[in-house]
């Protein structure tokens, strides 16, 4: 099967000289739920935002087999759509349904078209009440579901997320683990909630200080007590 996601020995320093990762290499077959875990600070977000070029580091990223240079960014940041992990930093448009519809509309689409998708990605995450608000007026977990739908309005090939159910309450973090299992395109996911990982993914890379130390399945990776300890966590499969 084809790779969707490609990343061969890539080393990223801050300005400041933080070494964030450190030659990390893996890959993603299409089709693929891949779970990315490791402490605060393992570069979690730092490798995610070098998948649509936010960040280049040295080493090579490669998109559904195409390398990510100056030159196809634009290309590569509509196949991979990408949740932050700070809402924040996702919404800037006056209202929730211009952030949503921010997507789409760079995509040569017709109204209508895009109207729709609108209206769908706001109310898989139940936020379609809210398309007229301003969205720095939501709350910290309502911006969460807006910046989810930003991206499933654009409908990537690969979803990169990070920290999707992270200030979720119980029932919108059940509906989004649904949306996420029923939406079935790549998808890669930063998380320290074990729980959602355990449910969604199929494998886990597990990073420390830029490193990845451990990549296999989802169910034996999570069975195996030394590294849950490693992370702060009893074993929660048996
Ligand atoms: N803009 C920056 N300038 C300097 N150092 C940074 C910057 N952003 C992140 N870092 C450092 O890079 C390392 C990796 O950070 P990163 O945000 O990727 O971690 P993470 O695994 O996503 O953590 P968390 O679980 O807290 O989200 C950390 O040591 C962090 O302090
Ligand atoms: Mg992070």
């Amino acid at each position: 099967m084809a790779h969707a996601i490609e990343v061969e020995d890539l080393i990223f320093s801050f300005p400041d000289g933080t070494l964030a990762l450190d030659g990390v290499s893996f890959s993603v077959q299409e089709g693929e739920c891949l779970g990315l875990i490791g402490s605060n600070g393992a570069g979690k977000t730092t490798l995610l935002l070098h998948l649509n070029g936010i960040l280049r580091g040295r080493g090579i990223v490669r998109i559904l087999g195409e390398e990510v240079t100056d030159k196809n960014l634009a290309q590569i940041r509509k196949a991979v759509g990408l949740v932050f992990q700070d809402p924040d930093a996702q919404l800037f448009m006056p209202s929730v349904f211009d952030d949503v519809a921010f997507g789409p509309l760079h995509m040569d689409l017709r109204k209508e078209e895009i109207e729709k998708r609108v209206d769908k990605a706001l109310l898989s995450v139940d936020m379609q009440a809210a398309a007229e608000k301003i969205s720095h007026h939501l709350s910290f977990g309502e911006k969460k579901r807006v910046s989810i739908a930003t991206v499933l309005s654009m409908d990537p090939k690969i979803l990169v997320l990070d920290e999707p159910t992270s200030n979720l309450d119980p029932r919108h973090r059940t509906q989004l683990i649904e949306i996420l299992k029923s939406v079935r395109v790549t998808k890669i996911i930063a998380s320290h909630d074990l729980d959602m990982i355990a449910r969604l993914t199929d494998r886990l890379l597990f990073l420390q200080d830029g490193k990845i130390v451990e990549n296999g399945p989802t169910r034996e990776i999570l069975s195996n007590s030394r590294l849950l300890k490693e992370l702060g966590f009893y074993p929660i499969l048996p």
